[in-house]
């Protein structure tokens, strides 16, 4: 492959990259936003699971559009790293990583673990799968899915609550480095902004983290039982 049709298909994935990082992103926040309603309490949260749940079929074509994005985003991500490391004729050590943030130097590996924590956060709280807390099947006074109850009893649990933290920190340096690197390839960040869009990342992460991390840290200290 040519250098250039190298630099043209490396732009493609990065746009690609770009965008289903959005996607991933929105996902992200919509459900950040969701689960913060386990501090209004029981009602609230349980019902929103049950409106979830009764979408029915549009909920599988939501799940499996997710997954495609997904995917496309893992693809994009290992398109990028080899055709990047391609372009790069001498694997020269001391280049510029010393420039580039440790968020930026460590995408690949946050990716990786951000993946195993989805994959876990499923088969804890989505098939119940992994119950370290040992809170089994809950039904709330209504007969719904009690994902409060779920919720609070998962989290009331020391190492799980760990876990969570720690996936939280890993996803506040992915988003960090990845929300302003996607800026920079759909053309926002200009030399004349780049100061001001350099922060958009880590505000968003920053957000992202307190809002996602507030949940099982009000739960542990008991500020949510
Ligand atoms: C402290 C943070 C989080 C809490 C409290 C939380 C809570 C939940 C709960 C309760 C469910 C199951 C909903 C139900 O049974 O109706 C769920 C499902 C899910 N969560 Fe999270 N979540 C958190 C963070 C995340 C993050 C950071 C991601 C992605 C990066 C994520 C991705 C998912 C996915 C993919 C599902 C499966 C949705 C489905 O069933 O289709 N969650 N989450």
């Amino acid at each position: 492959m040519s250098l250039g049709t190298t630099m043209k298909s490396s732009i493609g994935a990065k746009v690609l990259m770009a965008i289903t990082g959005i996607l991933l992103s929105l996902f992200v926040v919509g459900h950040m936003l969701g689960n913060l309603q386990v501090f209004l309490g029981p009602e609230k949260l349980n019902h929103y699971a049950e409106t979830l749940q009764g979408l029915g079929p549009i909920l599988w074509v939501i799940r499996f559009g997710l997954l495609t994005i997904l995917l496309l985003h893992i693809g994009a991500a290992f398109r990028v790293t080899r055709m990047s490391k391609a372009a790069r004729p001498v694997d020269y050590h001391q280049r510029k990583d010393l420039a580039t943030s440790f968020a930026a130097r460590t995408m690949m590996v946050s990716g990786v673990l951000l993946l195993l924590f989805v994959v876990y956060h499923i088969l804890h709280f989505t098939t119940h799968t992994i119950d370290m807390a040992g809170v089994g099947e809950l039904h709330d006074a209504e007969g719904r899915h009690d994902v409060y109850g779920m919720v609070v009893g998962g989290f009331q649990h020391l190492p799980t609550t760990a876990i969570y933290i720690l996936a939280m920190l890993v996803l506040c340096v992915h988003l960090s480095h990845g929300v302003s690197s996607l800026l920079q390839t759909l053309g926002v960040r200009k030399e004349s902004n780049a100061s001001t869009v350099d922060k958009i990342g880590p505000i968003f992460a920053s957000i992202i983290f307190i809002g996602n991390v507030s949940m099982p840290l009000a739960i542990f200290i008991g500020l949510i039982s």
